[in-house]
């Protein structure tokens, strides 16, 4: 099983460079669903599925099926009320449903339903089931809303079938919470065509930071308790880690975050190491865990004390093995990967 051969690591657009720009339609016009999106809880008979309408809905509902004629189930969830932080404290109602009872690695259709009726009917293929087989993931970071010059490509490659996730690593939109949150709008609106065919699985970057991260808190949906700053699923062989590298530079929100992560972290690795399924250990986290350039604000050490842990995890269940970091580089869009403990790099 070669799991990271079939790794995609993609560099995409950034915040300073204009280029595309994606057009904004009037969230006003209708209370339909939009900025539909996948996710996913870790279990391969279920999916998550999320959007927002700009006023109060009394359905929150998705039908699905095997036909996209015949749509024979539906599921209800729950709606919330996300208030942005900015002085204009604009309102939007984010709706979440879990479908339950999937057949694993099969193909489905669905739609979303609010009071003013149903989205665009969308597919996706449910997640397989078991360990023998090897998870197809597209990883990136750093997509925002202007500029996504990556964006087509990756969703034509997602419409083509050809990964089973994706990840994306931190930093959305530049900033989602910028315009009262407009541009948060504008940046999964264009997603939608992405996300809403594949689980869009999320990891926190320092560009949600505002308010307390309350844009990617509410507008993302992961399993556990912790709003999607630290969870892990497992997909496959694989055991994925999601961490928050960013507890440790924004102390404004508190430190108990940073225990609750540290002790988290700590037990999940270590049940992790001890699942013999686990051929593979995936801990994501928005900032690289050792620098090959002399940046110290992507690379500063007050992160390390996750990294610490990380180690000794992998010190003391799978000695004398040592963990592997890759970095994505900016540069040339490939995979860095280092043992941490000889500094070695090789770009590969
Ligand atoms: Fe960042």
């Amino acid at each position: 099983m070669d799991f990271f051969a079939a790794v995609t690591y993609l560099l995409v657009g950034t915040s300073s460079v204009s280029g595309l720009i994606i057009p904004r339609p009037a969230m006003e016009a209708t209370n339909l669903p939009e900025q539909i999106h996948l996710s996913w809880s870790g279990n391969p008979t279920e999916m998550y599925v999320t959007w927002a309408t700009p006023s109060p809905s009394t359905v929150t509902s998705v039908k699905f099926g095997l036909d996209a004629a015949n749509l024979t189930s539906t599921a209800t969830g729950t709606s919330t009320v996300f208030v942005d932080g900015a002085k204009a404290h604009k309102v939007r109602y984010i709706h979440r449903v879990t479908l339950v009872n999937l057949v694993p690695a099969t193909r489905y259709y669905y739609s979303c339903g609010s009071d003013a009726g149903w989205a665009t009917v969308y597919t996706f293929r449910s997640i397989q089931a078991g360990t023998e087989w090897s998870p197809r993931l597209l990883v990136y970071g750093d997509m925002g809303s202007v500029n996504a010059r990556s964006l087509q490509e990756m969703t034509k490659e997602v419409q083509a079938d050809r990964y089973d996730l994706v990840l994306h690593v931190g930093d959305f939109a530049y900033d989602m919470d910028n315009s009262n949150g407009d541009v948060g709008d504008d940046f999964l609106r264009a997603l939608e065509p992405l996300a809403a065919i594949i689980p869009y699985v999320t990891v926190v970057g320092n560009h949600e930071q505002k308010y307390n991260f309350s844009h990617y808190r509410n507008r993302f949906t992961c399993p556990g308790n912790d709003e999607g700053m630290f969870y892990s699923i497992n997909v496959g062989p694989l055991h994925l880690t999601v961490m928050s590298t960013e507890f440790y530079f924004f102390l404004r929100y508190g430190v108990t975050q940073i225990y609750n992560q540290y002790y988290w972290l700590a037990k999940d690795l270590t049940a992790a190491a001890e699942n013999a399924d686990n051929g593979w250990i995936f801990v994501a986290g928005h900032r690289p865990m050792y620098c090959s350039n002399p940046d110290m604000v992507d690379c500063n050490p007050r992160g390390n004390i996750d990294y610490a842990v990380i180690d000794s995890v992998w010190v003391q269940k799978t000695q004398p093995g040592r963990p592997v970091w890759y970095r994505g580089s900016k540069q040339t869009g490939r995979l860095l990967h280092s043992d941490r403990k000889s500094n070695a790099r090789t770009e590969g």
